[in-house]
């Protein structure tokens, strides 16, 4: 059972709130999650934007990030193994450090017990898998991968030999040059992704989106589109963003906190999954 975040009281107006978010989600017939970074900042991992955020403090990088990979490879995979900006160099040590938090863990909860039938995330940190989320969309890509820029194939980095003397790494399938799978600016996200991304999406009739916001595309318009279609949309953030004013629940407050209280009103309501 996740615990809630010790540090977080729920008023009991935000947890009539959370309780009126779990009968939703009982009667829902296809339910998917969005989470973002935000959802990671419980587990030491900074958001990008608003307080705290990477960009805020260092500035968005690039656009062409995904453009000057293909213009030099090598060059792109020497910067990788040894970044040299502040930001980056910062996230690798966080991501290498950061476990699942109880908001992770509430979320394969509600896919457990059937209420969850799908995870998008924006979030490129491997939480989610390592908490135990299956019915997952790394709509960015996980760190923890290598992708074939060619086949598309993904490869556990861990386990891939990677020759500083001899890049770019090169696809075993195909021959191709593999990158990390971490979507990079100026990226096509991976078709494979994007459309389960979509086909989860039309199929939805509610979204629950946790820890985002919302403005990066495709993903910020997914939750516009179920409320588009006639569903519904519970959000989960500290701070209200573009998403709020067409969201049925807007709960105010740290996704961890949040989400472990909305799978004990699950148990107590004894809501249908
Ligand atoms: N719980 C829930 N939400 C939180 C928490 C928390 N404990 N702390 C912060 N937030 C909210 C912030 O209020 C903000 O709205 O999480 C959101 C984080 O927003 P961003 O940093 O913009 O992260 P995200 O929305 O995931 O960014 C989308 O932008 O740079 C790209 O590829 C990157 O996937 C990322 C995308």
């Amino acid at each position: 059972m996740a615990e809630s975040s010790p540090h977080f009281d729920l008023s009991c107006e935000l947890d009539a709130e959370i309780r009126r978010a779990a009968e939703l989600l009982g009667r829902a017939r296809r339910v998917v999650a969005l989470t973002g970074a935000g959802l990671s900042v419980e587990s030491g991992i900074p958001p990008f934007r608003g307080k705290g955020g990477l960009w805020t403090k260092y500035g968005e990088p690039p656009l062409d990030g995904y453009q000057r990979f293909l213009a030099d490879p090598a060059e792109a995979w020497r910067s990788q193994l040894e970044p040299k900006e502040p930001w980056a160099r910062a996230l690798r040590d966080t991501l290498a450090a950061a476990k699942p938090n109880p908001g992770h863990l509430a979320l394969v909860e509600l896919e457990e017990r059937g209420v969850l039938d799908c995870l998008i995330t924006q979030n490129i940190d491997d939480l989610h898998r390592q908490a135990g989320s299956r019915a997952l969309a790394e709509i960015h890509g996980n760190y923890s991968l290598l992708r074939c820029t060619a086949c598309n194939a993904r490869f556990p980095r861990e386990s891939f030999h990677i020759d500083p003397e001899d890049l770019p790494p090169t696809c075993p399938e195909c021959g191709g040059v593999v990158k990390g799978d971490t979507v990079s600016f100026g990226e096509p996200i991976p078709a494979d992704v994007l459309e389960r991304c979509f086909s989860e999406v039309e199929q939805a009739d509610c979204m629950l989106v946790a820890g985002t916001s919302a403005t990066v595309y495709p993903a910020a318009g997914f939750p516009v589109e179920v409320v588009r279609a006639g569903g519904c949309l519970i959000e989960m953030n500290p701070e209200p963003t573009d998403l709020t004013p067409i969201a049925g629940i807007h709960l105010r407050g740290p996704g961890g906190a949040l989400l472990s209280r909305l799978v004990q009103h699950l148990d107590a309501g004894g809501v249908a999954s």
